[in-house]
């Protein structure tokens, strides 16, 4: 668990972007000021961000990328035009059924979407650790709200009810709803015994003549397999690197030979 250390807690949450490639549109659902934007586009994707908060989006649009103010329950872009979704720390505070749907509805089918989430052990850390008393309050009544929201389907009126922590098995259950398939979860860390943040990669299914199309490898083996592939053409490559090119030319021609 960390120390205490704010940025520390913050770096935690980042999402790790691995599964979008160059050139690829990927829309972040509620951007903030713009640093997964920018991260995007450093891993050379077309990104998109809309969030509802105009000092967010003034700070986003620094980085030169396109932003629109817009909340994740109406997203104001066509169905299936995205390759990819992100979405950190941003579902707590929206009606998280609307805006997965919403997701799902942007994403192209075989598109894949990369979430995160605050869990109980987050809010439960903060009220142990936190100096503040002020967050502490915050956290208070964010577990409140969220026993209130899962007994009774509403929230707490005002400024009680703004935002929830999350549990796997409520995701699950919004995204079976919506039609995604949850791919990878991962939890980490955790706080006496609850999540403190959940990460889950999401895939959009493609429909095959009004089916779905069954998945050559089976779901939870497709990341792994895909970063193996990575990392044996990088190791490749940088072999090749080495290797002087008439001893490249050598190996292919016995190769072809051997197999033919
Ligand atoms: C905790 S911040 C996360 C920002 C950014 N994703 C990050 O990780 O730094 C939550 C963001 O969600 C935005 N937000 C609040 N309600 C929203 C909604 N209904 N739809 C989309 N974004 C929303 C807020 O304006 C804020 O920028």
């Amino acid at each position: 668990m960390p120390s205490g250390d704010r940025d520390e807690m913050h770096d935690l949450q980042d999402l790790c972007l691995d599964l979008f490639l160059p050139g690829m549109n990927v829309l972040d659902v509620g951007c903030g000021a713009g640093r997964e934007l920018e991260r995007l586009a450093e891993r050379g994707c077309r990104p998109v961000g809309i969030d509802p908060c105009d000092s967010s989006l003034t700070a986003a649009r620094h980085h030169q990328i396109p932003v629109h103010q817009a909340c994740a329950e109406q997203i104001p872009l066509p169905p299936a035009c995205m390759d990819g979704v992100i979405c950190q720390v941003t579902l707590p505070y929206t009606d998280e059924a609307r805006a997965v749907c919403e997701i799902e509805r942007v994403l192209k089918a075989g598109g894949a979407a990369a979430i995160s989430c605050h869990g109980s052990g987050y809010y439960l850390w903060r009220l142990v650790h936190d100096r503040s008393w002020k967050r502490r309050l915050y956290c208070l009544r964010t577990v409140l709200n969220t026993w209130v929201y899962r007994l009774s389907g509403r929230r707490l009126p005002g400024f009680w009810g703004d935002t929830l922590y999350q549990s796997p098995r409520w995701l699950a259950r919004h995204y079976r709803a919506a039609g995604l398939e949850l791919v990878v979860e991962k939890i980490a860390p955790w706080f006496l015994g609850r999540p403190v943040f959940i990460y889950h990669t999401l895939r959009k299914p493609v429909a095959v003549a009004g089916a779905t199309a069954t998945p050559i490898v089976p779901e939870h083996e497709e990341l792994r397999l895909l970063n193996e592939v990575r990392a044996l053409s990088a190791e490749v490559r940088s072999a090749l690197g080495d290797a002087n090119p008439a001893d490249i030319g050598r190996l292919t021609n016995d190769e072809h030979t051997v197999s033919c």
